[in-house]
């Protein structure tokens, strides 16, 4: 059975997560390192095939009850009965991990209404409704923990525009449902993954170089690994984070704060915004 490099075995017995897009990448370590940690994982996402290949491979590795659920997060009739099949199977629910989501890279001024709607009902209004029905159904009346997954949010993302609007979304609502329902002692938190060696990178087209471009823009020189952000989650969804609410951890190896955020050209075409303002023209020929 593999073991947590990181927490002690057992912090997570008698919890039970719910992982949106647990079938897949940063979802399914996720999904592991709690297993791991002895929670009873059900996982969530729209491909019955992947949600439950993988299920079986957890439950396999760690020895815990891993369910798999086939669930579209925008389709709120789906994610109530999701809800509803995880207390049935397992009795509670400690734990909720919005990590479904997804988007396409574009200009915006190429990005569609329906394209824009897509990712923000995926993004944000899907993860609006996990969190929303697991309140309902569960953690207004007994508590839990919310870990959402967001993205670099501070800084302009060019090809982000749907995407990186719908994330600082959700890290308005992160802040604004702690202390909501802190009272309820219910505690909502968010992680900003930089750039993580992940199914979801892989899917940007090739020749746009992503894989090989963007380690070197990220100040610890590498991508993050997958459990990077699977221990993160830990320590949000267990009594190790259990005083911090409201809060997006940023784990990015420091690229938030440096350099090119996104290998995308400029515009075809592109001026400076007055052109004919010349900066130099009022140095008063100063030399030094
Ligand atoms: N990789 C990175 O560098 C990075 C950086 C920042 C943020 N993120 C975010 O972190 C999350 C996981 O990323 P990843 O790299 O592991 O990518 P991924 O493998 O593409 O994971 C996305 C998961 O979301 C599920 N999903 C998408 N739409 C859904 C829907 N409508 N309903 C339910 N599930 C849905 C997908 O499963 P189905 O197709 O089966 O539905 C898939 O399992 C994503 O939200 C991603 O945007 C990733």
């Amino acid at each position: 059975m593999s073991q947590s490099k990181v927490f002690m075995p057992g912090l997570m017995t008698g919890n039970v997560a719910l992982v949106t897009g647990g079938g897949t990448g940063i979802g399914a370590e996720i999904a592991r390192e709690y297993a791991r940690l002895g929670a009873t994982v059900h996982l969530a996402s729209r491909k019955r095939e992947v949600i439950e290949a993988a299920a079986r491979s957890i439950a396999e590795e760690t020895g815990a009850a891993v369910f798999g659920h086939a669930v579209d997060i925008r389709d709120r009739g789906q994610v109530a009965a999701c809800v509803e099949a995880v207390l049935s199977q397992s009795g509670r629910l400690d734990v909720l991990v919005n990590n479904g989501g997804g988007q396409f890279l574009a200009p915006a001024e190429t990005i569609t209404p329906r394209g824009f709607d897509a990712v923000v009902a995926t993004n944000l209004t899907g993860t609006w409704n996990m969190l929303r029905a697991a309140a309902d159904a569960w953690m207004l009346q007994n508590g839990g923990a919310v870990v959402n997954i967001t993205m670099l949010t501070p800084r302009g993302f060019p090809g982000m525009a749907h995407s990186v609007a719908a994330r600082a979304g959700v890290e308005a609502l992160t802040r604004t449902l702690a202390v909501e329902w802190a009272g309820r002692g219910i505690r909502v938190n968010a992680i900003a993954p930089g750039y993580v060696a992940s199914s979801g990178l892989k899917r940007y087209p090739k020749e746009l170089g992503v894989l090989e471009r963007l380690a070197s823009a990220v100040p610890m020189k590498r991508l993050a690994r997958r459990e990077e952000i699977a221990w993160v989650a830990a320590l949000l969804g267990s009594a190790a984070g259990s005083y911090i609410t409201g809060q997006v951890i940023t784990v990015d190896g420091g690229a938030g704060l440096w350099g090119d955020l996104w290998p995308l050209s400029d515009p075809e075409g592109l001026t400076a915004a007055v052109p004919e303002l010349d900066p130099w023209e009022d140095d008063g020929g100063d030399e030094g």
